[in-house]
Formats: structure tokens, sequence, C-alpha cells
């Protein structure tokens, strides 16, 4: 399998919109649906952004898996930035075949090059295929994370 990781291109959009919904939300029934035309332009808001990477994973010319590292600036440590990861997921029939070992592999390159100090993500306690998988990575369980469900203000 020939693999390469690179940015996404608003071509891909309708790919990695398949792809994002392999990611099994039905832990969150309350969250609702948002229509093509807003997923277009949080897209061009991504795209746009250069703190922002939106990686797109090809096995033999299909794309087959996505990750979202947003670089986050703030005053702690040296002033260096944080890595963010959100929406990692790889398609179905592709995994266990290194490709989000990949994507990880660059999303530490481009975290490195941005000058962060550390990466972080969270992940759905009910996902133990996925802690498995970042564990094996050398990602080590650090924080309990905390979420606010809508609705946010109570
Ligand atoms: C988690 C996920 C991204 C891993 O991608 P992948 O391409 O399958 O991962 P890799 O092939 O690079 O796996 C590397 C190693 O991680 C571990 N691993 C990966 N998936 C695993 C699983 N479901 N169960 C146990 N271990 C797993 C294995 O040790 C694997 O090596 P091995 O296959 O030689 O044993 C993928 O399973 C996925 O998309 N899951 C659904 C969406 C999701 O949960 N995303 C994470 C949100 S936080």
């Amino acid at each position: 399998m020939k693999l390469a990781v690179r940015t996404t291109t608003e071509t891909d959009l309708p790919r990695l919109l398949e792809l994002l919904d392999q990611i099994d939300d039905s832990m969150y029934p309350q969250r609702d649906d948002a229509g093509q035309a807003s997923r277009l332009s949080v897209f061009r808001r991504i795209a746009a952004d250069s703190n922002q990477h939106l990686l797109v994973a090809e096995a033999d010319g299909r794309i087959v898996g996505t990750v979202h590292l947003i670089v986050v600036p703030h005053f702690s440590r040296t002033c260096k930035p944080s890595g963010l990861l959100e929406s990692m997921v790889v398609d179905e029939a592709y995994r266990r075949k290194g490709v989000g070992a990949a994507l990880l592999r660059e999303v530490q390159r481009l975290a490195l090059a941005a000058g962060c100090y550390k990466l972080a993500l969270s992940s759905n306690l009910a996902r133990r295929g996925a802690h498995r998988f970042y564990s094996r990575l050398g990602w080590k369980r650090t924080h309990y994370g905390f979420s606010l469900e809508p609705p946010i203000a109570r």
C-alpha cells in the first residue's frame, strides 16, 4: 500500500465528510447535524488559518484517513504554543494498516516545526480502541478531560 499524508483541499471535502461520518457520535445524542453549506464555510475558515492543519492520508490514491491539528498560542511556559488534535479517523476498511500512525507522525512533524511544547487530545471514554492506539504510539494519559455538553448555558 502506497501511503501519503498531505493537506486537505476543497475538492477533498465530500470524501472528508464521509470519513468524519465514520466517527461514532452515538454517545452524544443531543448534538445537531450541520448542513453542507456550513461545512464548506468551516472548511474555508480552517484552510485560511495558518495555525490549523487539516490533513488527509491517501492510500493508493484514495483518501482513507484524516486528522486536524490546531496550533494554540498561549502565555504559559516560554510562550510556546501547544498543539491540539481533533477529528482523527481512518476508514474502517483501512484500519490496523499504519494509516493512523502515519497521520500522527506528520502531526508531530508539523507541531515541532510550529514550536509546540506539547501535543494534546481528548478521546471519549468509550473509544477504547483509540486509547490503545494512542498509548501504543507513546501518548500518555496525563489529564482528566472535562466537557460541557449542550445546553452549555445553564
Ligand atoms: C483510532 C484509529 C484512528 C487508529 O487508526 P489506524 O490506522 O487503525 O491505526 P494504526 O494502524 O496506525 O495502528 C497502530 C497501532 O495502534 C493500535 N490500535 C489501533 N487501533 C486499535 C484498536 N481498534 N484496538 C486496539 N489497538 C489498536 C495497535 O497496536 C496498532 O498496531 P497493530 O495493528 O500492529 O497492533 C482508527 O481505529 C479509527 O479511525 N477509529 C475510529 C474513530 C476514532 O475512534 N477516532 C479517535 C477519536 S479520539
